[in-house]
């Protein structure tokens, strides 16, 4: 399998260039993001709690998500691979995942890190939530959103960094610009993996 996450603060453009990345290389797209807002649209007992996390752009407590991400891994047994768009987004979850992937003797290949300023983020999400619908597209809960990352989310570059696996990227360009960039990163990696093989 190839493990590829997606990282980066709100707006970078994770969902984005996932769905690129899933088109050129068949990949299982794993959002937390939209597992959550599809389980609050249907009302479950998890959308329930995770609503009165999301809306104040803070995280949904990681037992939560760990436990959903557990049961979505399951369903992508036997896939060529999965890009996970929105977690880990703590260390606590970073490690948790390293465990769930380590029972199939796999790991993460590849941590691309979308780089992008406040300001063109903050852009970004204030015309998205012109229509998206999205509770936390608003003013405030966008900066308590950076905020959040900065704080809590950030932490998880240095663990990767430590496995060999981050790779920065700069996320402002035109879409295209962008993922030939993340394509550039992913071929180096599956490219390492051929030579290996022979
Ligand atoms: P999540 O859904 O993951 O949201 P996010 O990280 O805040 O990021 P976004 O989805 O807003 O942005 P994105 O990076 O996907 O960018 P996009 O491609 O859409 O999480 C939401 C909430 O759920 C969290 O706050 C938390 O509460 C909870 N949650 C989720 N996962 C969790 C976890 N693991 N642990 C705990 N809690 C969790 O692009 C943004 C906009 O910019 C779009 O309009 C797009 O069209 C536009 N755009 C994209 N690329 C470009 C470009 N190159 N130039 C100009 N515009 C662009
Ligand atoms: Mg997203």
């Amino acid at each position: 399998m190839l493990n590829i996450v997606i990282f980066g603060p709100p707006g970078s453009g994770k969902g984005t260039q996932s769905k690129k990345v899933v088109e050129a290389y068949g990949l299982e797209h794993i959002s937390t993001g939209e597992m959550l807002r599809s389980e609050m649209k249907n009302g479950t007992a998890l959308g329930v709690i995770a609503k009165k996390h999301i809306d104040k752009g803070h995280l949904v407590p990681d037992h939560v998500i760990v436990g959903m991400l557990t049961r979505k891994l399951k369903t992508c047994r036997g896939t060529k691979g999965i890009i996970l768009d929105g977690f880990p987004r703590t260390v606590n979850q970073a490690e948790a995942l390293d465990q769930l992937l380590a029972q199939y003797g796999d790991q993460v290949d590849i941590l691309l890190n979308l780089e992008v300023e406040d300001e063109e983020l903050i852009k970004r999400l204030l015309k998205r939530g012109e229509t998206s619908g999205r509770t936390d597209d608003n003013g405030k809960t966008i900066a308590e959103r950076i905020l959040v990352y900065k704080q809590v989310t950030t932490p998880v570059i240095d663990f990767y960094k430590g496995k060999g696996v981050y790779r920065s990227v700069k996320g402002t360009g035109s879409v295209d610009e962008i993922f030939a960039r993340m394509q550039t990163a992913i071929d180096a990696v599956l490219h390492e993996r051929m030579t290996k093989v022979k």
